[in-house]
This record gives C-alpha cells, sequence and structure tokens, in this order.
C-alpha cells in the first residue's frame, strides 16, 4: 500500500484524511464512522487523544455495573467494562448467590513486585559477588532521589540480589530486585531504580571487571503479589433439594479438577475468569496485558498450565478460591486522569491498591463460579443464548417490537446465526 513519512506531525484531520484515502475502500462513510466517535467536548477529546499517539478517533467499549457483591461484610457495586456479552450478567448472578451465604472474603497474601538488571560477566563469579557485597549499599544511596516519595508512601527497595544465570546462558547474571510500590502499580518507580542500579553496577565494577549491561526492566510475573479471595458455604446450602445441592458440589469441584489436570481445559477456565479480572482492571484504569501476563505465567509455575481456582468438599461444606497474582494501583497513571476511571474508583469507596486487588480477584472467582455452574448443569449455550441473540438482532438493527418477537419465538427454538436471520426475514415480510 502506501508509505508516510512524518505522519505523526499531521494534524488529526490530516491523518484521518490519509488513512481514509489510502486504506479505506469507503472512503466518505469511513471517514464518518471515524468522525462520530470523537467527543464534542473539546477538553475531553484532547485527554483522550493524548493518552497514546497517532490517535484518530475514539473506541468505545460497554461500561457495566455488577451490583451485591458482599466482599469482606461490605456491599460493592463493580464496575466492568467488556464487549463480551454475558459476563456482567454471570458477575450479577454469581454475586446474588452468594450474597446471602455471607460473600466473598479476600486476603492480601503479598505485595511484592519485581525488576531485574540483567547483564554480562566473563570473570570469575566470586570476585564479581565480593565487589556487588562491598558494594550493595551504594544501590540504595544512588537512587535517593527516586525512592524518597516513595518511602515516605510505605514503599521503596526492598532487597537486590545478585544471580548467578549462567548455567542457562553463557556470560548471563543478573541482578534480581524486589519492591514495595504502596498504592502504585510502580512500573515507572522500578524502571527508574532499575536503571539507575545498571549505572551504579557499571560504576561498582569498573575497570576492573567486564560487565556489560543489557537491559533493565520490570517484570509482570509477580509470584509474590498475590490475592486470595474465597467463597464457602454448607453443601445443602447450593441446591433446592439436598441431593441436587450435593451433586452439584461434586460436579462443580470435579470439574475444576479437570482444569487442573487438563491444560486445554485449563487454558479456557482461566480465560473465563479473565473475563472478570480484565474488566475491572480496564474499568479501574489498570494495564490489563501486564495483568494477564503475569496470571497465566503464574497458572503454568508448577510446569503445567492449571486452574487458578480450587475447590474442596470437607466435613459437608464447599469452599471455592483463587489465589491469583494482581499487581495493581489505585494512583498514577490513568487512574488520576481518565475521567470515568476516576469514578469507577469511587464507585468502589477509592479503595487503595490491596483493597482494589481484593475487588478483582472476586470479579475473577465470581465470573469462575458461574462459568462452571452453568457449564456443569444446563451447559453454557443457554445462558449466552440471550445476549448472543440480541447482537444478531442488532447487526439486523431489529425494531424494539421484532427484538420482542424474536426473545419468545427462541425461548423454545435455537438460536443459531442463520435461524435468527431466517426468523427476521419471515417476520419483516
Ligand atoms: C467464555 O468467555 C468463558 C467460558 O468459556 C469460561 C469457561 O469455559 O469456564 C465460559
Amino acid at each position: 500500500m502506501t508509505k508516510v513519512s512524518g505522519f505523526s506531525k499531521l494534524s488529526k484531520a490530516e491523518k484521518i484524511n490519509w488513512v481514509c484515502e489510502h486504506y479505506l475502500k469507503d472512503h466518505q462513510n469511513a471517514e464518518q464512522i471515524i468522525k462520530q466517535y470523537l467527543s464534542d467536548d473539546v477538553k475531553l477529546q484532547k485527554l483522550h487523544d493524548e493518552f497514546a499517539e497517532n490517535t484518530i478517533t475514539n473506541y468505545f467499549l460497554p461500561f457495566g455495573i455488577a451490583p451485591n457483591f458482599l466482599i469482606d461484610g461490605e456491599l460493592f457495586c463493580i464496575p466492568m467494562v467488556i464487549e463480551e456479552s454475558s459476563v456482567v450478567a454471570a458477575a450479577s448472578k454469581a454475586a446474588k448467590f452468594w450474597l446471602d451465604k455471607g460473600g466473598f472474603t479476600t486476603e492480601v497474601l503479598k505485595t511484592t513486585k519485581v525488576g531485574q538488571v540483567h547483564f554480562k560477566y566473563s570473570g570469575d563469579f566470586e570476585t564479581l559477588k565480593q565487589t556487588f557485597e562491598d558494594n550493595k549499599e551504594v544501590f540504595w544511596e544512588e537512587t535517593k532521589a527516586i525512592t524518597k516519595n516513595m518511602e515516605k508512601r510505605g514503599g521503596g527497595i526492598s532487597d537486590i540480589i545478585l544471580i548467578d544465570k549462567t548455567k542457562d546462558l553463557d556470560q548471563y547474571y543478573q541482578l534480581h530486585c524486589t519492591f514495595e510500590t504502596a498504592d502504585a502499580m510502580g512500573a515507572n518507580f522500578i524502571n527508574s531504580c532499575l536503571e539507575q542500579f545498571g549505572k551504579t553496577l557499571e560504576k561498582i565494577t569498573q575497570p576492573d571487571l567486564d560487565v556489560e549491561v543489557v537491559l533493565c526492566i520490570l517484570s509482570n510475573y509477580v509470584p509474590d503479589c498475590i490475592v486470595r479471595a474465597a467463597v464457602e458455604c454448607p453443601i445443602p446450602e447450593l441446591g433446592e433439594t439436598p441431593e441436587e445441592a450435593y451433586s452439584f458440589a461434586k460436579r462443580f469441584k470435579y470439574a475444576i479438577d479437570i482444569a487442573n489436570v487438563e491444560p486445554y481445559r485449563a487454558v479456557t477456565h482461566n480465560k473465563g475468569i479473565m473475563n472478570g479480572i480484565d474488566a475491572v482492571v480496564l474499568a479501574t484504569g489498570n494495564d490489563f496485558r501486564a495483568i494477564e501476563a503475569g496470571v497465566h505465567a503464574y497458572a503454568a509455575k508448577d510446569g503445567s498450565y492449571k486452574s487458578l481456582t480450587h475447590a474442596s468438599i470437607k466435613n459437608d461444606r464447599f469452599k471455592f478460591w483463587i489465589d491469583v497474582p494482581i499487581a495493581v494501583g489505585t494512583v498514577g497513571g490513568l487512574t488520576s486522569l481518565h475521567p470515568l476511571v476516576k469514578v469507577a474508583l469511587q464507585m468502589l469507596g477509592s479503595p487503595s491498591a490491596k483493597g482494589l486487588m481484593k475487588i478483582i480477584a472476586v470479579a475473577g472467582l465470581a465470573q469462575n463460579f458461574a462459568a462452571v455452574n452453568s457449564l456443569v448443569t444446563t451447559g453454557i449455550k443457554k445462558g449466552h443464548m440471550k445476549m448472543h441473540l440480541l447482537n444478531i438482532l442488532n447487526q439486523f438493527d431489529a425494531s424494539n417490537e421484532e427484538k420482542k418477537q424474536a426473545v419468545d419465538y427462541f425461548k423454545t427454538h435455537t438460536a443459531t446465526h442463520s435461524e435468527v436471520v431466517e426468523f427476521i426475514n419471515s417476520i419483516r415480510q
């Protein structure tokens, strides 16, 4: 197609024009759609334009609410940003189910964040180790300007350890650094510290030791930043009759056991959990790619990919819980910039980072409860069908009356795409 140089310097109108002209067949229609999503509020639009680069418009996602979440005795209304139908409905259903059974309990187990300085060194390890030990304090001294504010908020650098990785890769060593970042996600803080550590490392090793710093970056693998969310109740409370309740508990636990031993199932099982987690992470302005990467690595920490949730049946009680790594912030980044993120955080009672970790874990657990509940009872199609049907109807610009007729009809018929299209055509004739 067409090459361009200096694209970033074009005005927004010029960018839209260029992309439409060179890459979109129906130039005028595309331009109209792109412009339709721009805000009339100039200040708001400018704010959004400046979140990223080369912005030409906004991309809307639904912002939904899942009410009735009882978490550690307090009622929450959880904001969820997600495009997939049925997720918010499933979360709300799970919240309601557990509302009169004590709700969700949570506990933040650890909050340690990680960053590493990866470097090459060709000399003797003992000499490097001695130099590092003799100068360890210099790493703290030389990052004082960066850590000052974080320390006031209760965070800072926890430890720096030197690791010999030469068994895995020739000449590879690292400084494995741990941090506490209080209510911030901490990416900028950690990366700033690490870049200074890289300089400090070069300084303390030169000119005698041949150290080459390759890269300094935080890790999104945070197996020591873990939150637990749980629900539990006497088994008879799980069904209309004791038989139904016991049968449900056993099938449910068996489904979790399957996800523990079968990676094909575990990936979909955990995807369902991420439906809940990502939706809250997005609504609260956090980095869902970071959370995704860290969560899936954690799910594979024992050498095979497993379920993030666990269930037990003991002493006539059913327990269901999740342990999940969630590194999020409630200050800094988008949290203080995006107006809707501010509203979402207010809706949650302006939580600390730990508070938000708890809410996110609950959303993941609730989502998984709802999905597995459907899967081991009615099957997933039933719950998804109504929204699926409405999506198809919307594609065909169905009127309210047409929607009503279709919903009635498909109560007793399977709503495949072609069946729905046929039904719309038949009522329109
Ligand atoms: C769909 O987005 C998520 C589910 O597939 C999760 C699961 O299978 O547990 C329903």
